[in-house]
């Protein structure tokens, strides 16, 4: 299921810093996303063609927000620490890890997000082949 998503990354609610994994909002056109949404291991070419393995949410953040009608595709570059605002991302989606969840606890989704990385280590190997 790889699919390739592009766009500028854009400012976010500046969360993820806090929770410790920072993410790369890329605006996307909806239609531009066909996979449904989920935790997905992919990989992110920067604008210098450099390549990272990636952890990508493609969802609504149900864990901060009851009801919204937006769809982020976020992603967290591993090994990766800078500032990606304004550059121009193309995102690979590889492989569905899990659905989106509403976790009870910031905590909870911390943990999870952990494994999720960990997955992602395992499927998004570098270099790649
Ligand atoms: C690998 C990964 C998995 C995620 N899974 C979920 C999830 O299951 N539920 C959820 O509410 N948010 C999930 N998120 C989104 C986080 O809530 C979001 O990145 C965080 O709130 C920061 O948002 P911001 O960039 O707008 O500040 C996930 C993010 C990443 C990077």
């Amino acid at each position: 299921m790889r699919q390739i998503i592009e766009g500028i990354v854009v400012t976010g609610d500046q969360r993820g810093r806090e929770l410790g994994f920072p993410t790369a909002n890329v605006l996307v056109d909806e239609n531009q996303v066909a996979s449904s949404e989920g935790v997905f291991a992919g990989y992110v070419t920067r604008a210098d063609g450099t390549i990272y393995a990636s952890a990508i949410s493609v969802g609504r953040r149900p864990t901060f927000y009851a009801d919204t009608a937006q769809c982020l595709v976020e992603a967290h570059l591993l090994d990766f620490a800078g500032d990606l605002y304004g550059e121009h991302l193309i995102v690979e989606i590889v492989e569905h890890v899990r659905s989106q969840e509403r976790f009870e606890s910031v905590d909870e989704l911390i943990d999870q997000i952990r494994e999720d990385v960990a997955n992602v280590r395992a499927i998004a190997t570098l270099p790649r082949s």
